[in-house]
């Protein structure tokens, strides 16, 4: 098992623009230092705010050893809480989600208000002191309907994300969507392997009939290639849909942990559907036009999203150990939306249901070879896979800067 010293040494003779090597995919050290050093110290994407509209509304959320209850209050505001009773600590929340007026401790019934302080604790004398006991909380943010959680004591900033999601969301009304199907697979591979697979279409003619029927393969259309040069026909996609306000050039941020871009589909495709019109005819969104190709968002490392003209699919990525990984994917509606009048369910999700399971295979493949004791890196593909070399770029860095202090990126 691998000490952070060991996985740095690693980091530090990695070949760029090659896949990692056997021990970042597979080790139970390497697992607990990214838990450490990256998923409990940055922002996660847990639920879309929608999936808890009323006051009491709550989820659990876990992640590695934490658990989080993400719970709206009767102000209207979204709060997490660690999951754990200030009493004795048990678990407060035992349900995966539900609806309570207050929170109630299911072992000596401490109860608490939504908003985390402590409202009632039987006999516990006249020094005992409530407010000193209120939950703790946990970092816990609203960006435009997607609410993300932060577990650190100190959160990293997240108002240049939250600014840009406002502006690049605001076409896509997440906040009066509603969840119309969500799925959880678990993918038996490392989570760098599910962020690889997703990161690259180099597997899609072989692999994804369905979504090969209205996903462009073609890296620059989704500025996955190596120079980041993009398509003509994206500049003409992007200033088509900026000329009717919404926000759609390719933009990543200076540490790559996040990425937006709008790529037209294929042959003025419309959704993700087997035929390419919309799957929803009510939709989430205020485009003018149906064709309006997908707003593609990533931000590691919990999340990837497609935002179309007529509903949204927003995928959550979460580690389980070192080879397993789940995969939780939502399709949000408008609010209003009726199964059966204003969409098929089936056809709304069929086709990313197809491609997720496909992927789960890939990636599933994938970890199997690399556990082969003859697995040697092998290296990226400059036209199809600039986009991996972009991923393990963040990893290495993000690594090496919460382990050392220094950024590599920022030494180049
Ligand atoms: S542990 Fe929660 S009330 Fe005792
Ligand atoms: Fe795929």
């Amino acid at each position: 098992m691998l000490r952070e010293p060991d996985v740095l040494s690693l980091l530090m003779r990695r070949k760029p623009a090659h896949s990692l090597v056997q021990e970042l995919y597979c080790d139970p050290g390497v697992f607990q230092v990214d838990m450490d050093n990256i998923w409990y110290r940055d922002w996660l994407f847990a639920i879309p705010s929608c999936e808890i509209p009323k006051a009491g509304d709550y989820v659990v959320h876990e992640v590695g050893v934490y658990s989080v209850v993400i719970v709206r209050g009767s102000d209207g505001e979204i709060r997490a809480f660690h999951n754990s009773c200030r009493h004795r600590g048990s678990v407060l929340c035992k349900s995966k989600k539900g609806r309570n007026p207050k929170i109630v401790c299911p072992y000596h019934q401490w109860t608490y208000n939504l908003d985390g302080s402590l409202l009632w604790a039987r006999d516990m004398g006249p020094e005992f002191d409530p407010k000193k006991h209120g939950l703790k909380p946990v970092h816990c943010r609203n960006l435009s309907g997607m609410v993300y959680i932060c577990v650190a004591d100190q959160a990293p900033d997240i108002e240049e994300l939250a600014r840009e999601t406002a502006r690049y969301l605001a076409p896509h009304d997440l906040e009066n969507s509603k969840i119309a199907f969500s799925s959880t697979i678990v993918e038996k591979g490392n989570w760098k392997l599910v962020w690889e697979n997703n990161r690259e279409c180099y597997h899609c003619a072989g692999n994804h009939p369905s979504l090969c029927r209205t996903f462009p393969e073609d890296p620059r259309a989704i500025g996955n290639n190596g120079d980041g040069g993009l398509a003509g026909a994206l500049d003409l996609h992007v200033a088509r849909c900026e000329a009717v306000g919404a926000p759609s050039a390719y933009e990543i941020s200076d540490l790559g942990e996040w990425r937006f871009v709008r790529t037209p589909l294929l042959d003025g495709a419309e959704s993700y559907t087997m035929d390419g019109k919309v799957a929803a005819t009510l939709p989430n969104s205020s485009l003018p036009f149906r064709d309006a190709g997908a707003l593609l968002k990533f931000r590691y490392p919990g999340t990837w999203n497609h935002f179309l003209s007529d509903h949204v699919i927003l995928f959550r990525v979460t580690p389980l150990s070192a080879t397993e990984t789940e995969v939780c994917t939502k399709w949000l509606v408008h609010k209003d939306a009726q199964e059966g009048r204003d969409y098929d369910l089936k056809r709304l999700t069929e086709v990313w249901i197809a491609t997720n399971d496909e992927d789960r295979e890939v990636v599933e493949n994938n970890q199997r070879g690399i556990l082969t004791p003859a697995y040697t890196p092998g290296p990226y593909s400059e036209i199809h896979e600039g986009g991996l070399i972009q991923f393990t770029d963040w990893y290495a860095d993000t690594l090496i800067r919460a382990i050392t202090g220094r950024s590599m990126l920022a030494a180049e």
